[in-house]
């Protein structure tokens, strides 16, 4: 079975055909990235416009790379939320429609579910039960998964969270937007204990986290300092983000009595977060697990992915009902609401 699979939650354009038993058969991406750079942020409106022009080659351009139509897809997947109501209604509006003239069962799939079970598209793939933390933009969460739709919270960040912290010590750095390669790529020449940096919740004997206090220290130590030593700074921020997430994992792994950790969201992409994560999984006999890398941040394959494991639950057969046309989205929907495919 061919899945094909959209996401256009925020600004990325991400298509992707995925088969049932081939696995990937090929992805294309559109970032906005340099569009929304000049404003420092994503633009809402010009995101949703931007999904209109790139959505539709996005789709020929992948049906091509794989060898295949339109007419050999058997379903169809696109993003329902959570994220931007406009830029989510073109994704969700083109799927409908599409599925509606081929006759194709579609399927609205939760972004976090995408991004929770984009492992799953590596070798070797984590088996459930598993941690997962989720490092996104938007969210910093740690879940523990028993299988596709059973995710319980364990804890989550109580105000920024982790992609938002790197955004927003960037744009205190004066390096622009996305944050998180910029601070990660300037961190690389910097000295991490330089300057030292609070370290939030890390005793806190709790899953939960908080992102605001470091970035009000940064905020702190850049009025103090200037950007001299802005390399030293960005260092500090990331050790002191990175030991966080680390900790907090490993705790989480502890009380479940669980030992495979899974890494999701834009975050996960951090060389030193992953450096970290694979030293103590050595030390403390674990097993961590990555998506691909460019499948970290928001893509259109995690998306065909889930969506397949919703319509096929069991693999190959039993084909979902047909779209009738209608559609909806849900620009806030919690991850723990969803429920086992049946
Ligand atoms: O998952 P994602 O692509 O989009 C959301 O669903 O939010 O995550 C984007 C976030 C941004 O905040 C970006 O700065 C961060 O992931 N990010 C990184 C890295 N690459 C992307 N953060 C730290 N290090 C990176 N290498
Ligand atoms: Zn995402």
């Amino acid at each position: 079975m061919r899945v094909l699979g959209i996401e256009s939650s925020c600004d990325e354009t991400g298509i992707a055909l995925y088969d049932t038993k081939r696995g990937l058969l090929a992805h294309a991406l559109h970032s906005q990235v340099a569009m929304h750079a000049e404003y420092g942020g994503v633009v809402p409106e010009l995101a949703s416009r931007d999904h209109i022009r790139r959505a539709l080659p996005l789709i020929r351009q992948v049906l091509e790379r794989a060898g295949y139509t339109l007419k050999e897809v058997d379903g169809i997947a696109y993003t329902q939320g959570p994220g931007l109501a406009g830029a989510l209604l073109v994704g969700a509006s083109i799927a409908s429609g599409l599925g509606f003239a081929l006759n194709l069962p579609t399927v609205g799939v939760h972004h976090l579910e995408g991004h929770l079970l984009s492992p799953r598209l590596a070798e070797p793939m984590p088996e459930f039960p598993f941690i997962a933390l989720l490092v996104s933009g938007g969210h910093t969460q740690l879940m523990r998964v028993d299988g596709v739709g059973q995710y319980r919270l364990l804890g989550e960040t109580l105000d920024d969270a982790a992609g938002e912290a790197f955004d927003k010590t960037a744009q205190l750095l004066g390096l622009g937007y996305p944050g998180g390669p910029a601070i990660s790529d300037l961190a690389e020449s910097g000295d991490a204990y330089r300057y030292k940096l609070p370290r939030p919740m890390l005793n806190s004997g709790d899953l939960e986290f908080s992102f605001a206090g470091l970035k009000t220290a940064v905020l702190t130590l850049v009025k103090r300092e200037g950007l001299d030593h802005a390399a030293d700074i960005a260092a500090a921020f990331q050790l002191a983000a990175v030991e966080v997430l680390t900790a907090k994992s490993i705790a989480a792994l502890k009380q479940n009595g669980l030992n495979r950790l899974v890494i999701a969201g834009g975050v996960g992409a951090n060389r030193q977060l992953r450096e970290r994560l694979n030293s103590e999984a050595r030390r403390r006999q674990f097993k961590v697990f990555y998506p691909p890398l460019d499948l970290c941040t928001d893509n259109g394959a995690m998306i065909a992915y889930a969506g397949a494991l919703r319509l096929w639950p069991n693999g190959v057969g039993r084909v979902g009902r047909a779209a009738d046309g209608r559609f909806s989205v849900r620009p806030r929907w919690e991850l723990a609401e969803l429920e086992a495919p049946t």
